[in-house]
């Protein structure tokens, strides 16, 4: 509604004149007293209903401007009725006003959702940084690794990079110098992570107020892949240095002081013996590693007996049980396609090695063979379950997840004494990857330990 004073000024304005006419008509007795004083009456109601009018019709048009204004809307409030003349066409005109800004804003806003949807499935982590530092926008690939769970960080989340030094300075760099900077960032909380970062300024700030772009590259991965060839490459070096270096005491003292010494001799070249074959086995272990791990990329397609191999395997064993007794509980023949027997073989051989020499001395050793059809910790697919089950001290669950690393071992040093190189189950682990199988190792201290190796197949 509007205000009684504006009403009575716009009334004023348009009753004036007319009011002043009848006044000068009165006074110089054109009209009589009765008719002026009437008719006075009559233009200030008009003009007062007239003001009204006026003023309700722009009051609704503000209001429908201020709507098409803030939110593109056009009128919903109906305009009042009667209108004054030409305020139809005024209102036709910002009806057509508010719905070109309307759909202008929903082309921006579509614009801006493409925008943030590419940046949003980019593979690559990528934060939104202002002029100021602050975060403002952080991918999906970015919060993945940060464990954000808006697209919007408060900047908690990300301090730990923020703040690095490194970050800090490549920022610094890059908002002074206006060129594209790198930095190489460890962080070691929440997750250690490697981190390649780019830090992009841009020209002029984008929609959002965003000034810099961090592009992160997750280079975790490959630099563990790293370490783990340099540990590898020490590690072998180490396994076959201890034995080298006892050769070589050997032989000099062969030489020297234990040249006539016939005792000495038979006893040290016995020794001798041990360590050379301790290398060699070392190094057929670390050939056939690689020979798997060449080949691991091409699925096996040899057919075998798989229940014969067993067989085989243990009967060449037990000469070497000492007392403890091999139990294999298997179908006549279990045929398999898809498969490498030679490898499988090894695996099998690994495996009852490992539960002779750590299962418990004169204890028990069962292999059992059986075909599956999904189950607990399996796949839900046909394959075939090998168990090798040992009574001995069994492992220290945090030991199990490391099993299958190369030289790893849970007591190098009695490992080694009976005449382990820590390689096989690497090689397990890499024959059942060939074969897309699957390894599990349970165990309970004390309670031995089962290692299973399921293979895909009917
Ligand atoms: N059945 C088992 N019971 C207890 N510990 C085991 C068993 N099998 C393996 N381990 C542990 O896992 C480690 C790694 O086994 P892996 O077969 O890779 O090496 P290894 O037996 O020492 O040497 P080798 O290469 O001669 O087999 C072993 O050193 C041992 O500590
Ligand atoms: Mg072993």
């Amino acid at each position: 509604m509007p205000t009684p004073g504006r009403l009575l000024r716009t009334a004023a304005v348009i009753g004036a004149v007319p009011l002043a006419v009848q006044a000068v008509l009165l006074w110089t007795g054109e009209v009589g007293w009765r008719v002026g004083l009437s008719a006075s009456v009559a233009v200030a109601a008009m003009s007062g209903a007239l003001a009204w009018f006026w003023l309700e019709n722009l009051r609704r048009m503000t209001v429908a401007l201020r709507a098409a204004a803030e939110d593109g809307t056009g009128f919903s409030a109906p305009f009042v009725t009667p209108r004054l003349p030409a305020v139809e066409d005024v209102e036709e005109a910002l009806t057509r006003l508010a719905r070109s800004l309307q759909s202008r804003a929903e082309l921006v806003g579509r614009l801006r959702a493409a925008d943030e949807a590419i940046v949003e499935a980019l593979p690559d982590p990528l934060i939104v940084l202002a002029e100021d530092g602050a975060p403002l926008r952080a991918n999906r690939a970015a919060r993945a690794i940060f464990g954000l769970a808006t697209p919007y960080p408060a900047g908690g989340d990300l301090g730990a990079l923020l703040r690095h030094p490194a970050m800090a300075a490549a920022l610094d760099r890059a908002l002074a110098e206006r060129t594209p900077q790198a930095a190489d960032i460890h962080l070691p909380v929440p997750i250690e992570r490697e981190l390649a970062v780019q830090v992009i300024t841009m020209e002029r700030p984008m929609a959002d107020g965003g000034r810099v772009i961090l592009v992160l590259n997750d280079r975790t991965d490959v630099r563990a892949v790293e370490r783990m060839r340099a540990d590898f490459v020490a590690n072998a070096s180490h396994e076959l240095r201890s034995p080298l270096a006892s050769l070589i005491g050997f032989i000099e003292t062969l030489r020297g002081p234990a040249a006539d010494d016939e005792e000495a001799r038979e006893r040290f070249l016995e020794i001798m013996a041990t360590q050379s074959a301790r290398m060699q086995a070392l190094i057929d272990d670390l050939l056939s590693l690689s020979r798997i791990e060449l080949s691991e990329h091409q699925a096996p397609t040899g057919q075998a007996d798989i229940a014969a191999l067993l067989r085989a395997e243990v009967a060449a064993l037990e000469p070497l049980a000492k007392g403890t007794t091999l139990a294999v509980e298997a179908p006549e023949s279990l045929s398999m396609k898809g498969v490498d027997a030679t490898q499988l073989s090894q695996v099998m051989r690994n495996l009852l090695d490992n539960a002779l020499r750590h299962g418990k001395p004169r204890g028990l050793v069962r292999a059992t063979l059986a075909r599956v059809e999904g189950g607990a910790r399996l796949p839900a697919r046909p394959g075939v379950l090998l168990c090798v089950q040992d009574d001995g001290a069994g492992i220290p669950r945090e030991h199990i997840p490391r099993l299958t690393e190369r030289f790893y071992r849970v007591d190098a040093g009695r490992a080694r004494a009976t005449g382990g190189t820590g390689l096989g189950l690497a090689i397990v682990k890499h024959i059942v990857i060939r074969h897309r199988g699957q390894l599990t190792i349970e165990s309970e201290p004390g309670q031995g330990a089962a290692f299973k190796v399921w293979l895909p197949g009917e």
